[in-house]
């Protein structure tokens, strides 16, 4: 049995949750890998509607073990509360286990988020302002805080008086704002420690045993490889990486283990935040597409900005994953359109390139260069098997499978679980 990583192949928010929630039927291990609570799954199973921000979309599987694993950054006032909300309605979170090598949001990490992003000014990045940024830029500072720390109050202590001291200089001399007690997060975090206790474990030990039992194991990505702060729209993106390589750092487990990696693509383009979306689409289409598929964040709330498909990131996001196997998501919103839309290159400076440039400045001087391809104008929600497509979203499919350079394995016409057509078998 594999390790599969699912991973988000344009901006985020390509569905991948509901990718991992049909997967983990299989499954004997699903991971979080990367990112925090700026992450937004929605998953609709037979459980209900839920929105899961840390905890890996596999939980509703009981006999399938969960991992937040040492890549993610968690607030454990958020995680606490998904927990209790899981709990609450049926949904045992016995199988969670989270990494003491995790690093902690703290509460300064939200305040800087948000006197960071007022300070842009029009530069502002539009995060979330979970404090995702700020707790990844202490990890790599070495002024972090991780899980681990909480089950050792003087250790604890000890770390965030060192820490509290450089944020509330920080916080009251640059940003001019108040200074944050000690003893209140102090107290506070000792109390999220012991509420989180029998979940904090060495998880590296239950992946090497998974390995060697050649379960099934999903890497559940969050975010997608646009964000990625290397590869992705900088400064426009997030800062830990959505990537497959990201997949291994942030669980420990080691390039050669990943077996396959499934890009997950939506039939159209998403962004939410500031920076490039070359095939931003800010007409009736583009509302269209909006309000049919409901695009408005998971995390915020905020209205998502949509898109033509754009196969020229699709295909730089294949190269970069190494994708064995592509799925595309939400296809039935396209359902009623006309005609539809590809990008398969840029003109910049009036040249024709078939690369995504690195520099934000060039990408929002790209205009698409697009193919056009009938829609076939009736409801794809209730196919589930590939001859049952009609003949134009076949079409629609193979023209994407060949720009994007990776062979279709799954096909999402609506949320639901069993909405899914197969066109390979995965795993
Ligand atoms: P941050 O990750 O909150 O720092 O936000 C940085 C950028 O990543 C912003 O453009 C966010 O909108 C975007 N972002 C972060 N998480 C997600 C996500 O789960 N889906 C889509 N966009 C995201």
């Amino acid at each position: 049995m594999p390790v599969i990583a699912v991973i988000g192949g344009q901006w985020g928010d390509e569905a991948k949750g509901k990718l991992v929630d049909l997967l983990a039927e299989q499954a004997k291990l699903v991971v979080r890998f990367s990112g925090g609570d700026n992450a937004g799954h929605t998953v609709i199973n037979p459980f209900g509607e839920f929105k899961l921000h840390l905890i890996p979309s596999g939980i509703f599987y009981p006999q399938v073990k969960c991992i937040i694993s040492n890549g993610v950054v968690i607030n454990p006032a958020v995680l606490i509360d998904e927990i209790a909300k899981l709990n609450e309605r049926g949904v045992t979170t016995d199988n969670l286990f989270i990494s003491d090598r995790a690093n902690l949001v703290m509460p300064y990490h939200l305040l800087l988020d948000g006197l960071e992003e007022e300070a842009r000014g029009g530069k502002a990045i539009g995060t979330t302002r979970k404090g995702i940024g700020p707790a990844f830029t202490d990890k790599v500072a070495r002024l972090g805080i991780r899980v681990g720390d909480l089950l050792d109050k003087e250790v604890l202590l000890e770390r965030l008086r060192f820490a509290l001291n450089y944020k509330n200089a920080i916080l009251t001399k640059v940003y001019g704002a108040e200074p944050l007690s000690l003893d209140g997060i102090y107290q506070q975090y000792c109390q999220y420690g012991e509420r989180l206790a029998p979940y904090i474990c060495e998880t590296t030990i239950i992946l090497e045993e998974a390995v060697s039992r050649d379960d099934l194991i999903l890497l559940e990505g969050a975010q997608g490889t646009l964000l990625d702060p290397d590869f992705g729209t900088y400064p426009y993106t997030t800062s830990s990486s959505p990537l497959a390589a990201g997949g291994c750092l942030g669980t420990g487990l080691g390039p050669t283990q990943i077996d396959r990696i499934l890009g997950v693509f939506k039939a159209y383009s998403t962004r939410v935040g500031e920076g490039p979306l070359p095939t931003e689409l800010k007409d009736k289409t583009g509302d269209l597409i909006r309000e049919r598929a409901h695009e408005y964040g998971t995390t915020t709330g905020r209205p998502r900005r949509c898109g033509w498909f754009d196969a020229v990131a699709a295909r730089f996001s294949t190269r970069i994953n190494g994708f064995t196997d592509a799925a595309i998501t939400r296809l039935d919103i396209l359902d009623t359109l006309p005609s539809l839309k590809i990008c398969v290159g840029y003109e910049l400076g009036g040249k024709r390139i078939n690369y995504f440039p690195a520099s934000v400045a060039a990408l929002e001087k790209c205009q698409p260069v697009y193919e056009e391809l009938p829609g076939w104008q009736s409801p794809t929600t209730d196919i589930r098997e590939p001859k049952d497509l009609p003949s134009e979203a076949r079409q629609y499919l193979n023209r994407l499978e060949e720009l994007i350079a990776c062979p279709i394995s799954l096909v999402a016409v609506g949320a639901k679980r069993e909405q899914i057509i197969e066109l390979r078998p995965l795993p």
